[in-house]
């Protein structure tokens, strides 16, 4: 198994610029090879887990071209078509649920395939909406593990209410709806990532969005996306290790370019700034400059709703580990079913730098060492789980370097990961 030595580091100064954004390369693909013709898009992340996506479009009949990090994808004018091999989703849980409502709609029989982590991750969440939409998907035992079986049926629109805040179930059901005859509905009762209405509708997709509450309900009307010009900005959920770093390295300066800024996706910096992180941002339309600098930290509460995802949690463990006073992370059940058990690993991580953790039922509390200088050196397992590898990293880098074992995961979303830490040195 792949390992890395982690060696705590003096200072970090200079701008790095993180991948595309995961959730926007994996829509740009799919909305790009569901469109006749030619769509193009830069700045696609170039993780495995997106070019896992790609692969399998390209095996249902999309081609791609890439040209000095132009990526153009053809969709084939008489849409996707079954392809008789199993289609691996690798690691990637947004590509195995958004696939899950393509497939649902095109005519064959589909095999959706993970590794070992996805193969532990549940589709009933999923399966459960697409099924009362006509479709015929089966997987292992009563959570729907994969791997899946859809048979492609056609598909008629629903309302559905998503039981828990979840993008990919959104997108999921949205996705399917482009093939469904009549109008397809979701509400959401807490607004996750809102990436998937917004590209469709930029492609050309008729939909109706209404904020409700602290949640939203989205209309959309069947219908082919049309071809566009994709440009992805930069991931918030990446740049939030670059953030977490630079605030409680003890010398620090770190500028992080073209970040995408809509609120559901940079509630972790109103967290940090409440932390008392020092954060200057800089909006350029619908992107940020983000610049952070050492900061001292003090405890706050965090409720799910403010992450919707809760992507950050576990780097916002390591800002909490640094911090004085005793953080509160409040209805996190969701983390148990990321890449790993993120719950336990984040109560994991905490103890290993040597501060307190506990949990009560969904919540859990880290009592802060006050500062990343008191944090001890520390071995960590990143099991399939690359945010794991990321919060481990700046942990160490921040406070007495640590070794990380499974590090290769990193490659899932971030492949140049350690290559931009070193440049900050
Ligand atoms: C994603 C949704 C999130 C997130 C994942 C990407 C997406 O999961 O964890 O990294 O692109 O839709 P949820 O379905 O739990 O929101």
């Amino acid at each position: 198994m792949s390992h890395t030595v982690v060696v705590a580091a003096s200072t970090f100064r200079g701008e790095v610029r993180v991948p595309g954004d995961k959730s926007a390369s994996h829509r740009a693909l799919l909305l790009s090879a569901l469109a006749d013709g030619t769509s193009t898009i830069t700045g696609l992340s170039p993780g495995h887990d997106v070019q896992a996506t790609s692969a399998i479009l390209q095996q249902l009949g999309a081609q791609r071209r890439d040209e000095a990090g132009l990526v153009s994808i053809m969709g084939p004018p008489d849409g996707l078509q079954a392809c008789s091999v199993p289609l691996d989703c690798g690691n990637s849980g947004t590509t195995i649920r958004l696939l899950s409502g393509v497939l649902s709609a095109i005519s064959g029989q589909h095999t959706l395939v993970g590794d070992a982590s996805l193969s532990k991750r549940p589709m009933d969440r999923v399966a459960t909406p697409l099924r009362e939409m006509g479709a015929m998907i089966s997987g292992r035992g009563e959570r729907v593990l994969p791997p899946l079986i859809i048979e492609g049926k056609p598909l008629t629109g629903i309302v559905y209410d998503v039981p828990v805040p979840s993008a990919q179930v959104k997108s999921a059901v949205m996705l399917a709806g482009l093939f469904a005859s009549g109008a397809t509905t979701v509400n959401e009762a807490v607004r996750t990532r809102t990436t998937t209405e917004e590209m469709l509708a930029a492609c050309g997709v008729s939909l109706t969005r209404e904020n409700v509450g602290e949640g939203r309900s989205i209309t959309i009307q069947p219908s082919r996306p049309h071809r566009h010009q994709w440009r992805i900005p930069s991931d918030p959920s990446q740049a939030a290790f670059f953030c977490v770093l630079g605030l409680i390295h003890q010398d620090a300066v770190i500028r992080i370019m073209d970040v995408e800024g809509s609120a559901e996706r940079t509630g972790f910096m109103r967290v940090l700034e409440r932390m008392g992180g020092t954060i200057d941002l800089r909006t350029d339309g619908s992107m940020m400059n983000v610049v952070v600098r050492s900061s001292e930290l003090v405890a706050t509460e965090i409720r799910s709703q403010e992450i919707p995802s809760v992507d950050e949690a576990p780097i916002l463990t390591v800002a909490a580990a640094a911090a004085s006073g005793t953080s509160v992370f409040r209805d996190m059940g969701e983390l148990r079913l990321k890449e790993s058990d993120r719950f336990e690993g984040c109560l994991v991580l905490a103890r290993s730098v040597g501060a307190r953790a506990w949990s009560d039922g969904d919540d859990f509390f880290v009592e802060g060492l006050g500062s990343a200088t008191k944090f001890e050196p520390f071995t960590s397992e990143a099991g399939l789980d690359h945010r794991i590898v990321m919060s481990s990293a700046v942990a160490g880098l921040a406070g007495h370097g640590c070794t990380i074992e499974g590090s290769d995961t990193v490659a899932s979303s971030y492949p140049h990961f350690f290559d931009d830490v070193r440049s900050l040195q």
